[in-house]
C-alpha cells in the first residue's frame, strides 16, 4: 500500500522516479507526487490521480536533478487531496519525506507539535513525521532518525531528503518493505523490486529497524541504536518481461492467460514421475510431520479462498484437524495452537499486515510456521520457519488471478506431501492425483479458449445490479472467489453462498433480475447442487451453469459453460478460470479500470 521510489545519481531523478512509480502503481493510485532537491532547495509537484496525472502536471516545468523521491498514495489518514499527497515537508522546508504505512500515535505526536506552534498543511500522519523529524534534526540525520523511530508507533517505511545534505538519501524501515539497489555511481530505493529491477539484479531488502543512507558511491546501514553494520546483497529473480503487458490490453488478462505455465512452474521440482516430493524446499522430517495434530491455514481475500479450497481437498487425505481462517480474525483469537500446530500462511505479496500479525500471534504459541508466497524476501517470508514459493512471476493486475492458481497447487502439494510423510497418502491416490495434475496445464489452456463464450455471456448480464454465486464443497470457495473478482473489477454487487444455504435466507432475493452463477463440476455433490438449480429456476432467476464436459445441464438455463474433466479434487483449477474471464469481460463492458480498480491496493499493509 503506497509506493515509494528514491534515486540519487547521474541520471535525471525525475525520469527514474516517475518510471519507478508507474511500476508500483498497483500498490495504490489515488494520488502521486515527487520532490527533487536542487541548488534552490526542494521542488515538489503532487496531485490527486495517477502517475500519468502527475506527469501532466510536471509537464515541461523542467524538473531536473540527480536526487529525488516519489510516491503513489492509497489514502489512510486524510482525504484524497493534493495537500495530502506525498512528499510532505516540515514548515521550514528542512526536509521532504515519503511514507508507506501508518503512524498509530500520530494524533498524540501532532498535539505536542501543535502545542509547540507548528503549522500543518495536511491531515496526514506522514506530515506529523516530517514535522517531528525536522525538529529532531540538528545536523545529524542518524541521531534524528533513531529518535523518530523511538517516538513513532505503527508500521512504516520512510525515504527522506534533507535540504542541507544534497548528496544523500535516507531510508528507514519498520513493518513496511523497502529495497535498495546500487548501480555505477547511482543508487535506488523502492517499496518493491519491479520499480528498480531494470537497474540492478542484486538488491538489499532492508531489515526491520534498519536505517540506510544512499549516496552515489554506495550504501551504509545502521540499526536503531545507530550502530553501523554491513548488509549483503541478494539476487532478484524478477524477469523484466513480467512487467510488460506483452500485447494484452490489461495485465489481468495477461495473467489469466499465464495460468497454464504458472501451473507447470508450481509443479516443477515438486512432482517427479508419479510421486510428490517437496524435500528439496521443505526440510521437515517424517517424525516432525507425524507430530502435528493440527493444521491452520490463514490468509486474506483471494488467498483465503485458495486456502479454503485446499482445506476441502486435504481433509480427504490428512487425519489431522485442518482449520482455515481469515487472518484479521485469527490474529485476535485466543488460539489453542501449540508446538504441535503447523500454521500455514498464504499471501501473494507476503506483506499483508493482517496475515503478518496473525503469524506473529501463533508464533507466540510455539507453532511451526510456513508461508506460501510469491515474494520470498517479503516480511512474512522472513518470519516463518519455511517458505513455499509460488513462482508465479510478478502479478501486477490488482485482482489476483494466476497467484490463486499457484497458491492452490503449492498448498495441495504441500498437504499431500505432509500426508505422505505421515503415512496417510495411499500410493494409488498419489498416482491418480499426480497424473491428473500433470494434465492440468493443458486443460487450463483449453479452458482459456472459452473467452468468446464468456464475452457473450458478459454482454448479456453486464448491466445486472447484483449477482449470486453458488457452489458446494470445493466449489463453494470457488464461488466466493468468482463473486470477489466480479465485485472488485466490475463493481457489480455479488454474493456467494454455499448452495445448500440458499434456502436459509438468500432465496428471498431471487427473481428474474438476479443472475445466479452455479459452480457445479462433476463430483459427489453435483446432484445436490442440481436441486438448488431447480429451486432457483422455480423463482425465475436466470442461471449461468458452470460444469464439467459431459454433465447433462438442467433445462431452461440462461448460460452454460463447460470445463474439461479432471479428478474431482482438482476441479477448482478449471472452474475458477471462466469466473475470472467473466469478471474481466463484464468490467471491460462497463468501462472499469481493470488493472487498478477503485479503492483497492495490491499489497495491503494496514489493518
Ligand atoms: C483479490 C485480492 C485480495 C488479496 C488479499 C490478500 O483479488 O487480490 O483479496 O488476495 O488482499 O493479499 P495477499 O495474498 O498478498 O496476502
Amino acid at each position: 500500500m503506497c509506493g515509494i521510489v528514491g534515486y540519487i545519481g547521474h541520471q535525471n531523478a525525475c525520469e527514474v522516479v516517475l518510471k519507478g512509480l508507474e511500476r508500483l502503481e498497483y500498490r495504490g493510485y489515488d494520488s502521486a507526487g515527487i520532490a527533487l532537491l536542487g541548488k534552490d532547495g526542494f521542488r515538489t509537484v503532487k496531485t490527486v490521480g495517477k502517475v500519468a496525472d502527475l506527469k501532466n502536471k510536471i509537464g515541461d516545468s523542467g524538473l531536473v536533478g540527480g536526487l529525488g523521491i516519489g510516491h503513489t498514495r492509497w489514502a489512510t489518514h486524510g482525504g484524497v487531496t493534493d495537500a495530502n499527497a506525498h512528499p510532505h515537508s516540515d514548515e521550514h522546508n528542512r526536509l521532504v519525506l515519503v511514507h508507506n504505512g501508518i503512524i498509530e500515535n500520530y494524533l498524540e505526536l501532532k498535539e505536542d507539535l501543535l502545542a509547540a506552534g507548528v503549522h500543518f498543511q495536511s491531515q496526514t500522519d506522514t506530515e506529523v513525521a516530517a514535522q517531528l523529524l525536522a525538529r529532531l534534526y540538528n545536523g545529524n540525520p542518524l541521531q534524528a532518525l533513531c529518535e523518530l523511530f523511538r517516538r513513532c508507533r505503527g508500521a512504516f517505511a520512510f525515504v527522506i531528503l534533507f535540504n542541507d545534505r544534497p548528496n544523500e538519501l535516507y531510508c528507514v524501515r519498520k513493518g513496511a518493505p523497502l529495497v535498495v539497489a546500487l548501480g555505477e555511481n547511482e543508487a535506488f530505493c523502492a517499496s518493491d523490486v519491479p520499480a528498480i529491477v531494470e537497474h540492478a539484479d542484486r538488491v538489499v531488502f532492508l531489515d526491520e529497524g534498519e536505517i540506510c543512507r544512499l549516496d552515489a558511491s554506495g550504501a551504509s546501514f545502521w540499526d536503531l541504536n545507530g550502530c553501523a553494520h554491513d548488509h549483503p546483497t541478494t539476487s532478484v529473480d524478477v524477469d523484466p518481461t513480467m512487467i510488460d503487458k506483452a500485447g494484452y490490453t490489461h495485465f489481468m488478462l495477461k495473467e489469466i492467460n499465464e495460468q497454464g505455465s504458472v501451473l507447470r512452474r508450481a509443479m516443477s521440482g515438486r512432482i517427479t514421475e508419479d510421486t510428490i516430493d517437496l524435500s528439496g524446499e521443505w526440510g521437515i522430517s517424517a517424525a516432525q510431520a507425524k507430530a502435528f495434530r493440527r493444521l491452520d491455514l490463514v490468509a486474506c481475500g483471494t488467498s483465503f479462498y485458495a486456502a479454503t479450497v485446499a482445506q476441502r481437498v486435504l481433509e480427504n487425505y490428512l487425519s489431522i484437524d485442518i482449520r482455515v481462517d481469515i487472518a484479521s480474525e485469527y490474529r485476535y483469537r485466543p488460539l489453542k495452537a501449540d508446538a504441535d500446530t503447523l500454521a500455514l500462511f498464504v499471501s501473494q505479496s507476503g506483506e499483508t499486515l493482517d496475515t503478518l500479525e496473525a503469524l506473529r500471534h501463533v508464533k507466540e504459541k510455539g507453532a511451526y510456521t510456513v508461508a506460501a508466497t510469491n515474494a520470498p524476501n517479503s516480511s512474512i517470508a522472513r518470519e516463518v520457519n519455511d517458505v513455499l514459493r509460488l513462482n508465479a512471476g510478478i502479478e501486477i493486475g490488482v485482482a489476483a488471478t494466476k497467484t490463486f492458481t499457484a497458491q492452490l497447487m503449492a498448498l495441495i502439494l504441500a498437504g499431500l506431501y505432509l500426508a505422505k510423510l505421515r503415512g496417510e497418502l495411499d500410493e494409488k491416490d498419489e498416482k491418480r492425483l499426480v497424473s491428473a495434475m500433470k494434465e492440468l496445464p493443458y486443460k487450463v489452456e483449453e479452458t482459456l479458449t472459452l473467452e468468446a463464450e464468456l464475452k457473450a455471456l458478459a454482454s448479456k448480464f453486464s448491466k445486472a445490479r447484483d449477482f449470486l454465486f453458488l457452489g458446494r464443497g470445493i466449489s463453494f470457495p470457488v464461488a466466493l472467489e468468482g463473486a470477489l473478482k466480479l465485485k472488485e473489477i466490475s463493481y457489480i454487487h455479488a454474493e456467494a453462498y454455499a448452495a445448500g444455504e440458499m434456502k436459509h435466507g438468500p432465496i428471498a432475493l431471487l427473481d428474474e433480475e438476479l443472475p445466479v452463477v452455479v459452480v457445479a463440476p462433476e463430483d459427489y455433490l453435483l446432484e445436490k447442487t442440481l436441486s438448488n438449480v431447480q429451486e432457483t429456476r422455480a423463482r425465475k432467476a436466470p442461471v449461468i451453469f458452470l460444469t464439467t464436459e459431459g454433465v447433462t445441464a438442467p433445462a431452461d438455463i440462461a448460460g452454460l459453460i463447460r470445463v474439461p474433466r479432471t479428478e474431482p479434487e482438482l476441479s477448482a483449477f478449471l472452474t475458477v478460470i471462466p469466473l475470472q474471464i467473466f469478471a474481466y469481460e463484464a468490467a471491460l463492458l462497463r468501462g472499469c479500470n481493470i488493472d487498478q480498480p477503485r479503492n483497492l491496493a495490491k499489497s495491503v499493509t494496514v489493518e
